[in-house]
């Protein structure tokens, strides 16, 4: 589990990035960050792994205050997948993923057959190993960026905006396969995008920020869709546009909340309040607390 407490960062010319935010980040889902641009989505992101220490406030990880921990020895523990998957140009494929073991000590011939696992779990063909990135397609470079965020074998994968420079087809297919993996791998995902669709298609737990870095609401796909907390999260899921006339799809074996259009709004899944039945016919969730504090929806213990 990730705690933020009260947590300020000021850049030194003054810009306040995140103002006072508070989340607890459970272990073993996907929590996605989502607002637009410049409202301190990444700055979170990169407090995490001490890539940017706060202003004031605490974050601790499984109940460790962060700012005690060495950051070299934090980030072993924990994957980076950048914007437009960050590869280094000069390196092939495999050491592009072994970059970080193999700074890390990990003899380059070890880093490079787990490089090959890595392609496997990605759904990367393994004969584009010896390829450099230019040689690869948008979709294809994404999935590099993945498997190194993975190659140090973190708990915690910290994903920002990693889908964002692909075509929408090629898109769908890297969020199912996010969707496959998590299931597989068990991290703690804390993902940033812009996307509110992608956002609720992938999260367990969405926190919606307003354009000044506020969080406007926190919650799953199905307390956010049914009880928007105000006007700004209705107009940002579209509940006011009228198109959002969500009913139930079967995809790949999960019931996603689809609108009128097809687009995937969620997933469904098991509550102990049993808001994820109410989700589908659109009537408001009762007896709860929209901006609370949201419980994991998913069953297992925290890590
Ligand atoms: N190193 C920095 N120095 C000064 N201001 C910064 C720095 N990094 C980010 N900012 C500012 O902090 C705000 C939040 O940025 P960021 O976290 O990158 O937002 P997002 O990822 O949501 O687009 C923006 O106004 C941005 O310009
Ligand atoms: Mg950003």
């Amino acid at each position: 589990m990730i705690e933020f407490r009260s947590v300020t960062k000021r850049f030194p010319d003054g810009t306040v990035a995140v103002r006072d935010f508070s989340l607890v980040i459970p272990s073993r889902r996907i929590t996605v960050l989502v607002g637009s641009s410049g409202s301190g989505k990444t700055t979170i992101l990169r407090m995490i792994n001490r890539m940017v220490d706060p202003t004031s406030g605490t974050i601790e990880i499984d109940g460790d205050d962060i700012a005690g921990i060495e950051p070299v020895g934090l980030r072993r523990g924990i994957g980076y997948v950048m914007q437009n998957a960050g590869l280094l140009p000069h390196r092939r494929v495999a050491d592009n993923i072994a970059t970080v073991p193999v700074l890390r000590g990990v003899r380059r011939k070890d880093a490079r057959a787990r490089a090959l696992e890595l392609m496997d779990t990605v759904g990367l063909d393994r004969s584009l190993a010896e390829r450099y990135p230019s040689q690869l397609s948008g979709g294809q470079q994404q999935r590099v960026g993945v498997a190194r965020g993975l190659a140090v074998d973190p708990n915690i994968l910290l994903m920002d905006e990693p889908f964002g420079a692909v075509d929408p087809l090629v898109r769908a297919e890297l969020q199912r396969e996010l969707l496959r993996l998590q299931r597989d791998l068990d991290k703690t995902v804390v993902f940033v995008t812009h996307d509110i669709d992608e956002a609720l298609l992938l999260g367990d737990q969405i926190v919606i920020f307003t354009t000044g870095g506020i969080v406007a609401q926190a919650g799953t796909p199905q307390e956010i869709l049914a009880a928007p907390a105000d006007e700004f999260v209705a107009r940002f899921v579209g509940a006011d546009r009228g198109k959002r006339a969500l009913h139930v799809r079967e995809q790949n074996g999960r019931p996603v909340v689809v609108d009128s259009e097809g687009r995937a709004a969620g997933v469904l899944v098991p509550d102990d309040a049993g808001l994820g039945a109410r989700a589908g016919d659109g009537s408001p969730a009762d007896g709860s607390a929209p901006g609370g504090r949201p419980e994991p929806a998913r069953d297992g213990g925290a890590r």
